[in-house]
């Protein structure tokens, strides 16, 4: 058998419908912000590999770490046990946090970081004796792929087979411009039933519909309406997180201060799977008591995992360097240049923008969405020409590693140019 018949026999991939697609194509190699294949051509790695690699692949600081970690503590079990790493990352990403947000807990990705927040919320209510249990959450959100994480995110082809098991959550629609007023409003009828236990929110861009981006002038009345009503405030960070919206993280586009943060993706610079979801200290102690009940009850195999914790440490020095600041504004400068090139295009609906993610709506003839049949002309055209971009169905979009040179972001446009031309015709 060949490598891709032993593929296709033995591995199931994720989001593909396994009958219709095109074999994946075999990466060899991955260095830099490039990908390379079995027959030795090179992509550019637009999409971060899913939004995950922050510092490119193959980065020699994080491997350095990894092989210290190996060699000292390669995995232990973090329930009665702790280690170095995972205290120095704690304190680290508490100290990047805004105060009150203080309490690390680890799991293993972005959803687990979601799930683990939601169940803090609902349990936090139910250790305070108060009869809280449903969400609130905003429609188009995508939270991840567990059962908690799929509950609150939009409904559609993606979770219907399971719709009747998810629990109870209401949506305010997306805060466009022209809604804002009127969903705030919604918002505080609704919040004013003290029924919700959280508000759960992608701050700023929401990123598997799209990158939708709303306003930071939205989400600090969203969240101050939700303290008014003593409603929890989750803020999904896995994606906006770690520099990618040119600040650390979203929250710090705005006044307000969320409950809860979820991380992941970028924490470990993309390199092993990781989530973190930090409380404040007042939910924390919501948990303390003389009950074990009183806790919370919930922990992965690999919870902590030392090595991830390693990678996430060396990923925090290399995002504490001045350089990668000045890459990201490079990188955010250049996308607002290519904006002003494009934005008259016939074959563009809309443009998004903020720090290093680029977001392209193209005009299409059927309605916005996943499943566009612009997309697999885009995903097709790009990878031919050496991009790696995984169009959100009619919107292509770029969030590339922040060591990405001045000469890759020019070639990503050129052929991002060509595409939108060749539409125009
Ligand atoms: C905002 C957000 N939350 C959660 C997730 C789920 O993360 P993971 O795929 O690591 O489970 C994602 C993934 O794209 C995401 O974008």
């Amino acid at each position: 058998m060949t490598l891709f018949e032993k593929d296709k026999e033995y591995v199931w991939h994720p989001f593909t419908q396994v009958q219709t697609e095109a074999p994946p194509i075999h990466i060899v190699r991955a260095k830099g912000t490039k990908l390379i294949d079995d027959k030795g051509k090179s992509y550019i790695d637009c999409n971060s590999s899913w939004w995950v690699n922050i510092h490119g692949h193959g980065n020699k600081h994080i491997q350095k770490a990894i092989n210290t970690q190996f060699k000292e503590v390669d995995h232990i079990i973090f329930a009665g046990a702790t280690h170095v790493k995972a205290i120095e990352l704690a304190e680290r990403v508490a100290n990047k946090l805004p105060k009150p947000l203080s309490k690390v807990f680890f799991s293993d990705d972005g959803s687990t970081s979601v799930e683990v927040a939601l169940k803090m919320a609902i349990q936090y209510w139910h250790n305070k004796n108060e009869k809280r249990t449903k969400i609130l959450a905003i429609d188009g959100a995508y939270h991840g792929d567990t059962f908690g994480a799929m509950s609150v995110c939009e409904r559609g082809v993606f979770n219907r087979p399971f719709e009747s098991l998810f629990f109870q959550v209401d949506f305010i629609d997306f805060p466009t411009p022209e809604k804002e007023e009127i969903l705030l409003a919604k918002a505080e009828t609704l919040l004013k039933l003290n029924q919700y236990a959280a508000l759960i929110v992608e701050p700023l861009v929401q990123g598997s519909s799209g990158m939708r981006m709303y306003s930071p002038q939205f989400l600090d009345e969203l969240v101050k309406l939700a303290k008014k009503y003593h409603t929890l405030v989750i803020f999904d960070e896995v994606m906006t997180g770690w520099g990618r919206t040119g600040k650390w993280f979203a929250l710090n586009h705005i006044q307000e201060i969320p409950d809860i943060v979820c991380l992941s993706k970028g924490l470990t610079g993309g390199v092993l799977p990781l989530g973190l979801t930090v409380a404040t200290k007042a939910i924390f102690n919501a948990f303390l008591g003389e009950e074990k009940q009183k806790a919370f009850l919930h922990g992965h195999s690999f919870t902590g995992n030392p090595l991830a914790c390693a990678a996430a440490c060396a990923s925090l020095d290399l995002l504490e360097e001045e350089e990668t600041w000045t890459a990201i504004q490079r990188i955010s400068n250049g996308h607002q240049t290519f904006i002003k090139e494009i934005e008259s295009s016939s074959s563009i609906q809309d443009i998004r923008q903020l720090g290093t993610i680029l977001a392209i709506e193209l005009k299409a003839s059927e309605e916005s969405s996943y499943f566009n049949s612009i997309r697999d002309e885009a995903y097709h055209y790009f990878l031919e020409n050496g991009l790696w971009i995984r169009p959100l169905g009619n919107v292509i979009f770029v969030n590339p590693p922040f060591c990405l040179t001045q000469a890759e972001q020019n070639r990503i446009f050129v052929v991002i140019k060509r595409f939108i031309k060749k539409l125009e015709l």
